[in-house]
């Protein structure tokens, strides 16, 4: 779009009814209604807008997009500024949806306080519905001094990549026994310490299943299989864009937006090659009247065209 379109319609239905936003209550109705949420990763505006549109019903603002968008090779150099440059894009190209902030590494793990404080300045400053915070037993207290602040809080357990130097690699979790017990306390951790609702990565899909039998908040899956209520995707993941020959089985593509852009990347770069770009259409005329000759303006041609010169 160009930046001189500003019209406030752009990418949503034209009939479509007001929408109501949806709220962190909401959520929690349609998990115990059996109603699937809806989640997707957002970082900018054009894309909140049209993710907003097609009815998505949350959009994270995830710290992947250290990965994914700036391309960081983890998620731990992303910074509390950065994410809040995300999340207010986002929030400006929402009107339904609900945004949540995912908190970078390094603005929760020193402390309540400065876990709250960032938080509230997610909601303050962005305009954020809520925040997400990765972990479980070790976050607790942390979920609850933010959830005390007033801010809704998301819990994220199983696979967390803010872990990376600890485990070492992305792998799936809860295969051990250990590991089982693990999420299991965690999950329950979480939801006791006030989390509204809980990411389950990449664990399997019985595991998500019991954890989502046994929690009352809704749990978004992503690699854990179908019994989650909700279901979470990185969208550069969903449409095929900008990421690597790998990805993860949980994955399922929907487009290959990488290779459509290379593909009119390389249009526009033959069109220029055979001067067919700019066309007469996309070029300014001058006004009718004296200017051209007053300016020595009106011998020149349009290329390739049948105009003569003067
Ligand atoms: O950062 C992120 O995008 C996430 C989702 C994968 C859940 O945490």
């Amino acid at each position: 779009m160009s930046h001189w379109r500003t019209d406030p319609g752009a990418g949503q239905p034209a009939s479509a009814a007001p929408r109501q936003p949806v709220t962190v209550p909401q959520l929690q109705e349609w998990c115990d209604a059996g109603r699937r949420i809806a989640v997707l990763t957002a970082y900018d505006y054009p894309s909140a807008r049209v993710l907003d549109a097609a009815g998505i019903d949350v959009l994270l603002v995830g710290d992947s997009v250290g990965m994914v968008v700036l391309g960081y090779d983890s998620t731990l150099p992303v910074t509390t500024e950065e994410m809040m440059h995300h999340t207010r894009a986002v929030r400006r190209g929402t009107q339904r949806a609900l945004v949540i902030a995912d908190m970078p590494f390094g603005s929760f793990q020193l402390g309540e306080m400065r876990a709250a404080e960032t938080a509230v300045r997610f909601v303050k400053e962005c305009g954020a519905h809520a925040v997400k915070i990765e972990g479980g037993t070790k976050a607790a207290p942390c979920i609850a001094a933010i959830a005390a602040a007033e801010v809704p809080v998301m819990a994220h357990v199983g696979l967390t990549p803010q872990s990376i130097n600890l485990t070492g690699r992305y792998r799936v979790q809860g295969r051990t026994d250990d590991s089982v017990a693990r999420v299991l306390e965690d999950a329950h951790a979480a939801e006791a310490a006030g989390a509204f609702a809980i990411v389950l990565e990449c664990i399997p899909w019985r595991l998500a299943a019991r954890i989502t039998e046994e929690l009352r908040i809704p749990t978004i899956g992503i690699g854990a299989g179908p019994h989650c209520d909700g279901q979470v995707l990185v969208m550069h993941d969903l449409v095929g864009y900008g990421v690597g020959e790998l990805s993860p089985r949980f994955v399922k593509r929907y487009d290959s937006f990488s290779e459509r852009l290379g593909e009119a990347a390389a249009r526009f770069r033959a069109d220029l090659d055979a001067s067919s770009f700019p066309a007469r259409e996309h070029c300014y005329e001058l006004p009718a009247g004296e200017l051209a000759a007053k300016y020595h303006l009106d011998h020149y041609v349009f290329p390739h065209s049948e105009e003569k010169q003067p």
